[in-house]
């Protein structure tokens, strides 16, 4: 997203701007060209050399003494293809809030056209100052992007909303601002993760999912525009930002989220890796070695409902479903009978078994076979990358 993108990075007079040197390190890192403008007050913080040498650029702080070019400040605004102000000052935001131009960041943002993107970042009180709300609406009615603060223990020692968030928050929320929202309007519902079968209360049957894949392509619709509705079993990751995330274990709780949110939903991917089958009995209490007299301990198992396939049987003409299939032999042929015997528009196939693809790697490898017999291939790449190449395939399949 980030690759070769030009970023114009803001940076104010708060303790929060030594954050500011993490995201731009950050936005580097993605691919981003990035220009960075500073306030007077921003360099009693974090100077300047510290900004040139991270951006591979000049830093602009004064429009009269840094520049060779006389309109630097609109070379600049037209240069960008976003901006972020980070971490953005009460002072700031309110000069930006009406109009005042009178340093290089104040006046640069008055000629960018390109989405904006401001991190409030202060003490409590002063956040929530009705002067400083009243400025936010403006911006943001506006049409300019407000990041919320964090709550916890500030500089002052006050415990309240005020601290920048995390640089890779802030990323993922300006990676969100430049995506093309080709989702807008739609309910995605993705299942992740494996399920997780009890057999007593400290033992259960599950499998080696991770969750990366579903929570990627959960992302990446959320990115798009899309209302995304995760749900998930257990996995190892952070609920993602801007999506509802229901948490389950056993596949009875995942169908039966599942289903009662199938009706709203437009699209529906399911990549969760169900355990097919759960133990039929088990104990509430642990089961003891010596319960067994050390003999073989079998347990006996039923199967579990395949909710894809129930899926698959309620949805209607404007539904579109897709499933995932690992599999170790066969691809093609498990693939398309998967296709049929659950009514799928879609399926996302792949082998299991080598490790830069499947379970637990970043990286995945998968065939998508559709239902109108035609095939797309995604060669191996991060999981993050497939989850769009598998979005766009959707796209363009519902026309
Ligand atoms: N699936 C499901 N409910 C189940 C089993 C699978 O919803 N009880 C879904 C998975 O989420 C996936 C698809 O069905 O999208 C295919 O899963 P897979 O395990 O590959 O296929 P199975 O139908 O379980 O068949 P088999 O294990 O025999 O390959």
């Amino acid at each position: 997203m980030f690759k070769d993108k030009h970023i114009l990075l803001g940076v104010t007079g708060g303790i929060a701007a030594y954050k500011a040197v993490e995201l731009l390190r950050l936005l580097k890192k993605a691919g981003a060209n990035v220009n960075v403008i500073v306030t007077k007050s921003a360099l009693k913080f974090v100077g300047k050399t510290t900004f040139e040498v991270l951006s591979e650029n000049p830093v602009l702080s004064d429009l009269y003494f840094d520049t060779q070019s006389l309109v630097k400040h609109i070379d600049l605004a037209t240069w960008a293809d976003a901006a972020v102000i980070a971490p953005a000052t009460a002072n700031t935001i309110a000069k930006l809030a009406h109009g005042i131009a009178d340093d290089a960041l104040s006046t640069t943002l008055l000629a960018v056209t390109a989405p904006v993107m401001i991190c409030p970042s202060m003490n409590t009180d002063m956040y929530q100052n009705i002067r400083v709300q009243r400025n936010l609406d403006i911006l943001e009615t506006d049409g300019w992007h407000i990041i919320d603060p964090d709550s916890g223990v500030l500089a002052c020692k006050a415990v309240g909303a005020g601290r920048l968030p995390d640089p890779w928050f802030i990323l993922d929320r300006l990676e969100a601002i430049l995506t093309r929202k080709d989702l807008k309007g739609k309910k995605i519902l993705v299942s992740a993760g494996p399920t997780v079968e009890p057999i007593d209360p400290v033992r259960f049957v599950s499998n080696h999912s991770s969750g990366k894949m579903g929570y990627a392509i959960a992302r990446a619709a959320e990115k798009r525009g899309g209302t995304v509705t995760l749900v998930s079993g257990p996995v190892n990751l952070d609920a993602p930002v801007g999506i509802e995330r229901i948490d389950v274990e056993t596949c009875e709780q995942m169908a039966s989220q599942m289903l009662s949110n199938l009706d709203q939903a437009d699209i529906i991917i399911k990549v969760a890796a169900v355990a097919d089958y759960k133990p039929i009995d088990p104990k509430t209490s642990k089961i003891k070695k010596k319960d067994n007299n050390n003999k073989d301990l079998c347990i006996s198992m039923t199967e579990n409902p395949d909710i894809l396939k129930l899926i698959g049987e309620k949805k209607t003409k404007d539904q579109f479903v897709v499933g995932f299939a690992a599999e170790t032999d066969d691809l093609e042929k498990n693939a398309l009978l998967k296709i049929k015997k659950k009514n799928l528009d879609m399926i996302a196939a792949n082998l299991v078994g080598s490790s830069d693809s499947g379970f637990k790697a970043d990286t995945n490898k998968v065939k998508l076979f559709f239902r109108d017999g035609s095939l797309f291939d995604i060669p191996l790449m991060e999981k993050e990358k497939v989850a769009n190449i598998l979005i766009d395939q959707v796209i363009k399949k519902m026309g």
